[in-house]
């Protein structure tokens, strides 16, 4: 039997369990990393294809520094490495890069591969794909309050507030899916999420392939979304 799928508007994914899997195959947490970056590549391609205009990434947040400093340089050359060879599919597809995040924090040679990238592409505004790197919810909210607070502006419409935040042109989050059995959102897209149907399995993000995304969008259809609505 096929059923119509009900395909998001907007997904967003925390990629999480690298590390566990490449401890359990006896490996390096880096090389989880590696093949979780793969995973990137077939996953995004995967959900454009089906019709998503939108895709986020939990790439790295504001909390992920504190990790051992190689670590932090494989996560940063793998993004690096990623957005060279993946630059062609997003032209080709006609997709633009938003990079959500501080990113002046990041080494200057990553800062201008992201905004030439994002630039090179910025005539794309149908499909979207959205980094977020140095990320963290909180942070996002504070940075957008004082922006509000330096224009000179005493109130704000809630409508208003979205042009503050660095998804600022994205439609709200419609389906989020976290690997690894973890069931938090851990500081990811707060504003965003608020309507978001929250989809979370225990297969790890090196291992989560079309199918497994085939399943999360199948529970993402049978859902009833009803935005406070009877
Ligand atoms: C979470 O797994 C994963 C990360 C913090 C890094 C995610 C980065 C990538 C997949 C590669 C770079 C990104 C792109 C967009 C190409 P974990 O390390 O916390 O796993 P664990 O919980 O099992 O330790």
């Amino acid at each position: 039997m096929d059923i119509n799928l009900k395909i998001p508007r907007h997904i967003a994914f925390i990629m999480d369990g690298n590390g566990r899997w490449a401890k359990l195959k006896g490996k390096p947490r880096n090389y989880g990393h590696l093949k979780g970056a793969d995973r990137v590549e077939e996953i995004v391609t995967s959900c454009f294809e089906m019709g998503v205009e939108c895709v986020s990434l939990y790439a790295f947040s504001t909390e992920n520094w504190q990790r051992p400093k190689e670590e932090v340089d494989k996560i940063l050359s793998i993004l690096e490495k990623f957005l060279k060879k993946y630059y062609k599919t997003l032209l080709k597809n006609q997709i633009r890069l938003v990079v959500s995040g501080d990113i002046t924090k990041l080494p200057i040679s990553l800062q201008t591969l992201m905004t030439e990238t994002i630039e090179k592409l910025s005539m794309f505004k149908k499909r979207t794909l959205n980094i977020a790197f140095n990320y963290g919810g909180r942070q996002e909210i504070i940075q957008a309050v004082n922006k509000i607070l330096k224009s000179g502006k005493t109130e704000i419409l809630e409508e208003d507030f979205n042009a503050y935040l660095y998804t600022k042109d994205l439609c709200d989050i419609d389906l989020m899916v976290r690997t690894s059995g973890e069931q938090r959102t851990s500081n990811f897209f707060p504003w965003q999420l608020v309507y978001a149907e929250l989809y979370f399995t225990d297969v790890l993000w090196p291992d989560f392939d079309a199918e497994e995304l085939k399943k999360a969008i199948l529970w993402y259809t049978g859902r009833d979304r009803r935005f406070g609505k009877v």
